[in-house]
């Protein structure tokens, strides 16, 4: 049967936008958006309600405004308007200073940027760094610390080790209070101090004011600050200082973002369903996963400038939707599991099992439309790359479609400052609305504090181990015995030991059976 009659019902073009969407792939009934017409409009109210101001975060009795943020105008009040463009023309001069050298470091210009930050002030600026950047034109290059891995650091400092007199580190933290930024802002110290270099001239710190991070820059007179509001949450802060900081000084044109996302508001504010983009893929969600998650969003982009999307996306749905209460209270158990890399690349690995295995998900895809600066060669008579390229997704979307799997396709015009404003902002308001109609809080996110207090408990044995052993230095010790001195479980005293014996801080004895190992200082 021709798919072209329900896609040209269901096919959504916005020319100025540079954006379609094509939900005709979804097999919702032709009464499905009319039936769910009511909790629509409630959602678009409470969006209005909450672009006006209110408290759309009720557990943080916060305000939610990461849209003022390309719309100063419309922010809940005029300081706070005012205090939005002032932050954007200060993050605008000061990439221009360091551009010019009039910032530099005691060496001399700065070329690198080495960004410290996790989750939501991590994942934006690493999917623009990627989605945007030109090795060759690029007026800085960016490096990223987003764990507390010691490798990794190490990693990172390897490909910065004689350049470290020319990096700007950016120290990323809302909180001012992450473990992990906390232990990387160190280890950059530490580099920078082994290297005989004034770090504070090099470091310059993101975050709310006053926090731990406010207070150790300020005194230590770090190069620069910059506020993080406690109105932005860190998985929609692409638009603040969180996100334009980096972008700018990567020599991004951050005004074509805001501007992107700022059209991509306008159209998706619209109370008008059929209207509206970021409804209609609401919409879709809710369809596909029975409004209750009940399958995965595969993002597969077709470019490889979008590998991260699926990365941030992840962040930004699960952490928004991913909860046990809703707003009344009632477990709920909601959430749309997130995961893809880029095709056609993923067609090598799992996309077998999407099209012929457990059908428990729904595709996104994304289309760009503009193959490259420049012409194509053809690899095969009258076809490029780029032909193959589209070929592929094409093809993948009928191979799903012949088997009922569902999908959604994105398209592009391009990757350009603008277009991926506007993609973050046609997500971020999908998420808002979806949040609505399932009736959670998309804003808060208490189960990454109970994972940040679980790991501070854990943390808290290693000293009592260390000083267990040497108190006992030179006495072989069970794990059980030492478990039950400390008063701790043996379970994760056993991994703690192991890992500081690997490591070479302790002594380890093998024995048979493997639980009658003992360890010594
Ligand atoms: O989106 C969020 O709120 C989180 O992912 C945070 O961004 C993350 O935990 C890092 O927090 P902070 O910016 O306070 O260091």
């Amino acid at each position: 049967m021709s798919t072209w009659p329900r896609f040209k019902t269901h096919h959504y073009s916005n020319p100025s936008l540079g954006v379609s969407l094509d939900i005709s792939r979804i097999p919702f009934p032709d009464t499905f958006i009319a039936s769910m017409e009511a909790p629509m409009q409630s959602a678009f109210k409470d969006m209005a309600a909450l672009e006006k101001g209110a408290i759309a975060n009720p557990d943080e009795a916060r305000m939610v405004g990461h849209y003022w943020l390309r719309t100063p105008n419309l922010a809940a009040t005029e300081e706070l308007g005012i205090e939005i463009t002032k932050t954007l023309e200060s993050i605008i001069d000061f990439a221009a200073q360091v551009h010019s050298g009039e910032i530099a470091g005691p060496k001399g210009k700065f070329t690198e940027v080495l960004v410290i930050g996790i989750g939501g002030s991590a994942l934006g600026p690493q999917f623009v760094a990627q989605a945007l950047g030109h090795k060759r034109k690029d007026k800085m290059h960016m490096h990223f610390f987003d764990n507390t891995d010691p490798d990794g650091f190490d990693t990172v400092l390897e490909s910065l080790s004689h350049k470290l007199d020319k990096t700007l580190v950016v120290v990323i933290s809302k909180s001012g209070s992450t473990p992990e930024t906390r232990n990387g802002q160190i280890e950059a110290t530490h580099a920078f101090k082994a290297a005989g270099l004034d770090y504070s001239s090099h470091f310059v710190a993101i975050t709310g004011v006053n926090s731990k991070l406010d207070q150790l820059a300020t005194k230590e007179g770090w190069l620069a600050r910059f506020p993080m509001w406690d109105w932005v949450g860190g998985r929609t802060s692409e638009f603040s200082a969180v996100g334009l900081i980096p972008a700018a000084l990567q020599g991004i044109d951050i005004m074509s973002m805001l501007g992107g996302a700022a059209s991509m508001d306008a159209v998706t504010r619209k109370s008008i369903t059929q209207e509206n983009p970021a409804a209609l893929m609401a919409l879709m969600w809710y369809f596909a996963t029975n409004g209750k998650g009940s399958k995965d969003m595969v993002v597969l982009p077709y470019k490889d400038r979008l590998l991260l999307f699926s990365r941030y996306l992840q962040q930004l749905v699960m952490e928004s939707l991913g909860k046990e209460l809703d707003l009344e209270g009632k477990v709920v158990n909601q959430g749309i599991s997130v995961y893809g890399n880029k095709g056609s690349t993923d067609q090598h690995a799992y996309v077998q099992q999407l099209r012929e295995g457990v059908n428990n998900f729904f595709m996104t895809f994304i289309e760009v439309l503009k193959d490259r600066d420049g012409s194509s060669i053809e690899v095969e008579p009258g076809v490029t790359a780029g032909d193959f390229l589209q070929g592929f997704l094409l093809g993948t979307r009928q191979a799903l479609s012949e088997k009922n799997r569902s999908s959604i396709t994105v398209t592009l015009n391009d990757i350009s400052p603008y277009s991926i404003g506007a993609l973050i902002a046609l997500y971020e308001r999908v998420v808002g609305l979806y949040a609505s109609l399932i009736g959670v809080n998309a804003y808060h996110q208490p189960g990454v504090e109970a994972g940040k207090k679980a790991a501070t408990g854990i943390l808290a044995i290693k000293p009592q181990l260390m000083a267990a052993l040497n108190a006992n230095s030179g006495k072989p010790l069970t794990v059980e015995l030492l478990a039950q001195s400390i008063g701790a479980d043996p379970e994760i005293c056993f991994k703690i030991l192991e890992r500081l014996a690997y490591n070479k801080l302790i002594t380890k004895q093998a024995s048979s059976p493997w639980y009658n190992s003992t360890y010594t200082v």
